[in-house]
């Protein structure tokens, strides 16, 4: 009797799990769907009109940062799912939702570039969700040196689009100025949290992955 009662609290915590996680995935892949907790940087600053040229190149990058987020979203999201321990549990899902506003902000600069974000994303979505579900269930440590290697990696990619993004384009500069602070900290708290530091021919494959994201979305 009592272990026919544990099976359906399982059952039920099961179905928990799944519609909370049906429901962040519809958050970040449907448009306009995610509200951010804070309001964008950009929107402290005054536009500037951009050329055609501009406005194509500013919205590859943003296009490449917003697919960026949903990455983040999926792997967090998938760490959360098979983390053993409770506090890296909560830490992930913590993250995942100071990534909700870079994700936000981001689609919000896409639209506001007349443009919209990557096609590409349920596939990312997925992939990202199985990488970070892998990586939680071998161990916590591993989960969490994940996070650290990507978040650094993001912070490479932040600092190289903030030089690429046309001179004047105040507005997505902002955004990408704040989020290379928020991830600094993600990295410093996932290693502070007791992951492990990847060795660099890990990061050095992890970047050459990367370079399939962001050649694919830039355009489209
Ligand atoms: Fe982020
Ligand atoms: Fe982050």
């Amino acid at each position: 009797m009592a272990s026919g009662l544990t099976r359906g609290k399982d059952v039920i915590s099961f179905l928990d799990k799944a519609v909370l996680q049906f429901d962040r995935a519809l958050q970040t892949l449907v448009p306009h769907a995610a509200t951010a907790s804070r309001h964008s940087p950009a929107n402290a600053v005054d536009d500037v009109t951009l050329t055609r040229e501009e406005q194509k190149h500013a919205s590859g990058l943003m296009r490449i940062n917003h697919t960026g987020e949903v990455c983040a979203q999926a792997l967090y999201a998938g760490q959360a799912t098979t983390a053993k321990l409770e506090a890296v549990r909560q830490e992930m899902e913590h993250a995942a939702d100071e990534e909700i506003d870079h994700l936000v902000w981001c689609e919000q600069r896409l639209y506001e570039l007349n443009s919209k974000p990557s096609v590409f994303n349920p596939l990312f979505y997925g992939a990202s969700f199985v990488i970070g579900a892998g990586a939680g269930l071998i161990s916590d440590k591993l989960s969490l040196g994940f996070v650290a290697a990507t978040e650094d990696q993001v912070c490479v990619h932040l600092q190289k689009h903030m030089a690429a993004l046309p001179e004047h384009d105040a507005k997505s500069k902002a955004v990408l100025t704040q989020m290379h602070i928020d991830e600094a900290k993600h990295k410093e708290m996932a290693l502070d949290a007791g992951g492990y530091e990847f060795p660099r021919p890990v990061m050095s494959i992890m970047t050459q992955v990367s370079k399939v994201m962001t050649t694919s979305t830039y355009r489209m």
